[in-house]
């Protein structure tokens, strides 16, 4: 059965990608991703500018593969994602998506014109974080106003790089954001972000655990709402969708695919260890074929056509 993947031109051999944050620290980290099965990488999310994140302690394991993070977007630089980009190109041929960040709207830009120069295959706009705040205070992609500046001016900075929104599953009406991302030259969604904030007491201490007290919910436990989503925003926009969340085996893969998905985030679940890109690749390969699936592009929007 055929599992490479054409994705806005983008040959893959596979839908998995790596979701941004999650061992994507350095080119060698997002290359042993690859080779661990991942048909592409996305960077940890890049800023213009050295950005410190969080302090310790800044990542929960809640157990069941789900994590609770307020690691605030760390990120050296742009001067870093140079050095890690052109590692990764001597390490690796698959494609290298650049997840950026920023705190303002004229920043976004800047960062999009900076990383756009490193010839990423896709740059994905994270403007979803629920940790980290945008200059009114909450992240932009819970408003449509909000998003449409905001991709407005990332895309006029991207040339041909097509651009993924990665949308927030904090708000009222996720399709509305994403026809509003689509509307203002948005070339792909990516959803979800971490659900959240959420936040866990030592009852000992009564005190919350995260020194940032709240995080970004991820892993397993966010699996429906993440299906959900990808189901609305298909409904809503003729964009592809680059599903993520909780996504830790085949079944989930093929869930988030008929749901509506063209490519597969996988975050939490390759926190403990890179195999988990083989191991679902594989699961995916014995479902499809003994079902008589003979090319992955079929399960996407399934599920809306059932
Ligand atoms: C420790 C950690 C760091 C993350 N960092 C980023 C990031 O830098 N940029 C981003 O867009 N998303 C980031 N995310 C969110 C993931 O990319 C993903 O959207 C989310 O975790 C849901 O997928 P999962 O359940 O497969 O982890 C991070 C998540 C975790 C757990």
């Amino acid at each position: 059965m055929k599992l490479t993947t054409k994705f806005l031109g983008i040959s893959l051999a596979n839908p998995l990608v790596l979701a941004s944050g999650i061992l994507g620290t350095t080119g060698a980290s997002l290359a042993a991703a690859v080779k661990a099965g991942a048909g592409a990488a996305t960077s940890k999310s890049v800023w213009l500018r050295r950005h410190d994140g969080h302090s310790n302690p800044t990542v929960l394991n809640l157990g069941g593969g789900n994590l609770l993070n307020a690691v605030g977007l760390p990120h050296g630089g742009i001067e870093e994602a140079r050095v890690e980009f052109e590692n990764f190109r001597k390490l690796s041929s698959a494609p290298l998506f650049a997840s950026i960040a920023a705190s303002n709207f004229e920043e976004f830009g800047e960062t999009a014109a900076a990383v756009a120069e490193l010839k990423p295959d896709l740059m994905e706009l994270n403007i979803s974080c629920p940790n980290v705040e945008s200059e009114f205070g909450r992240p932009f992609a819970c408003s449509i106003r909000d998003t449409k500046k905001v991709v407005k001016i990332v895309k006029k900075k991207c040339g041909a790089i097509p651009l993924a929104v990665k949308l927030s599953p904090n708000v009222e009406n996720i399709a509305e954001i994403a026809r509003a991302a689509e509307t203002a030259g948005a070339d792909a969604i990516t959803a979800v972000n971490t659900v959240g904030p959420g936040m866990v007491i030592d009852i000992e201490t009564a005190e919350p655990i995260l020194l940032n007290r709240v995080g970004g919910l991820s892993g397993p436990a966010i699996r429906p709402l993440a299906v959900r989503a990808v189901w609305e925003i298909f409904e809503a926009v003729k964009i592809p969708i680059i599903g993520t969340g909780g996504v830790a085996n085949g079944r989930d893969a093929i869930e988030m695919m008929e749901a509506g998905a063209s490519l597969v985030g996988i975050g939490s679940a390759a926190k403990d260890g890179l195999e988990i890109f083989g191991k679902i690749k594989k699961e995916i390969e014995k479902w499809c074929e003994s079902r008589g699936i003979e090319n992955i592009s079929e399960l996407t929007g399934k599920a809306h056509r059932s």
